[in-house]
């Protein structure tokens, strides 16, 4: 068995790249590993969110993971800044992180790029809180897209230089978590690759139907086939992956057909294709509303979640403090 940690970003909401990517593989790993699933609220803070916004999203993606399926009796899930071990951690191993090594991790020479007026610290060692939050539980096992590899190798190295300078074998070095099979990947609607919510291509969990309807009328397509028997390529192979994940076999067959045979119009695939998307998103939505209005259960899970956190933090802290010679008199 598998000590697991995973940071859920607390800005935006979920999008189908996230519920089939990751989500729907949570709920399985939930029930055979020993699984950590916390909201990366001091994170978000490298953007200077304005406080409300900050609430208002951390309740949206606690209600909205619960909703599709992260059960709090089998996995701990938790709000990062309710676990103040994860601070402490992170100070401690700021000693032991070289800013050399910061400044030349590709995701800060990006962010540098991309926020170029508010280079503040927190995003320099933004690795380091990460590494914070992954060996805070010992975990072995880390699911991360590509986007995190860059993190989870300055963890390992962190976990590495701590045992060694320490003579311990304290942590030990995470790997990123293989989900077995071919890893899903849901495309965007712009005919490009992956779903992603800095692309502008995505549809979201909790987009009203008009929303979801436009949208997918609006994705890109190409001039469509021009000989029978051509192969579904270009960006309305993206629509007919997604049609995969939603519909019908029936369905998808019925285009498939038409666009083997050149008749398809690519209007009613994405008629079909929008109230496939609404059919199946619905009864997740009326389940995250349900949630989001359940103030006292967010507020249980929330305080039992940092409860357990913290029973597996401040042991890990206690350790921690006595290699490093802080030693009560
Ligand atoms: N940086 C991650 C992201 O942007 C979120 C995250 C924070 C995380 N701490 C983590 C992920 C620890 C895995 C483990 O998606």
């Amino acid at each position: 068995m598998d000590i697991v940690v995973s940071g859920i970003r607390s800005t935006g909401n979920l999008h189908l790249g996230n519920y089939f990517g990751a989500l729907r593989n949570f709920t399985r790993m939930q029930h055979e590993n020993k699984c950590y699933f916390f909201i990366a609220d001091y994170h978000s803070l490298t953007t200077h969110p304005i406080p409300a916004d900050l609430h208002g999203n951390v309740r949206h993606v606690l209600a909205e993971y619960l909703a599709c399926g992260i059960d709090p009796e089998a996995a701990t899930i938790y709000l990062q800044s309710d676990v103040p071990e994860v601070t402490e951690l992170y100070l401690l191993l700021n000693m032991i992180s070289y800013t050399g090594e910061l400044e030349r991790t590709t995701t800060f020479k990006d962010k540098v790029r991309n926020q170029p007026d508010n280079v503040n610290a927190g995003l320099l060692t933004y690795p380091v809180l990460m590494a914070a939050d992954i060996i805070i539980h010992k975990a072995t096992k880390v699911p991360v897209g590509k986007d995190q590899q860059p993190h989870l190798e300055v963890t390992r190295k962190l976990a590495r230089r701590f045992n060694n300078m320490y003579g311990s074998e304290c942590f030990p070095e995470p790997e990123a978590y293989n989900f077995g099979e071919k890893l899903v990947k849901i495309p965007g609607l712009d005919g490009s690759g992956k779903m992603g919510k800095s692309e502008g291509n995505a549809v979201y969990l909790s987009d009203d139907e008009k929303t979801v309807r436009k949208k997918v009328m609006r994705a890109v397509t190409d001039a469509g086939p021009s000989e029978p028997g051509q192969r579904i390529a270009g960006p309305v192979k993206n629509l007919f992956t997604i049609m995969n994940f939603v519909s019908d076999t029936s369905t998808v067959k019925h285009f498939k057909d038409q666009y083997h045979d050149c008749t398809i119009r690519y209007g009613d695939l994405k008629k079909q294709l929008a109230e496939d998307l609404i059919g199946f998103m619905k009864p997740l939505k009326e389940r995250i509303d349900e949630t989001l209005a359940n103030e006292r259960y967010l507020g249980r899970v929330a305080r039992e979640g940092a409860e357990k956190a913290r029973e597996s933090a401040s042991k890990t802290i206690r350790e921690v403090r006595e290699l490093i010679g802080f030693r009560p008199f």
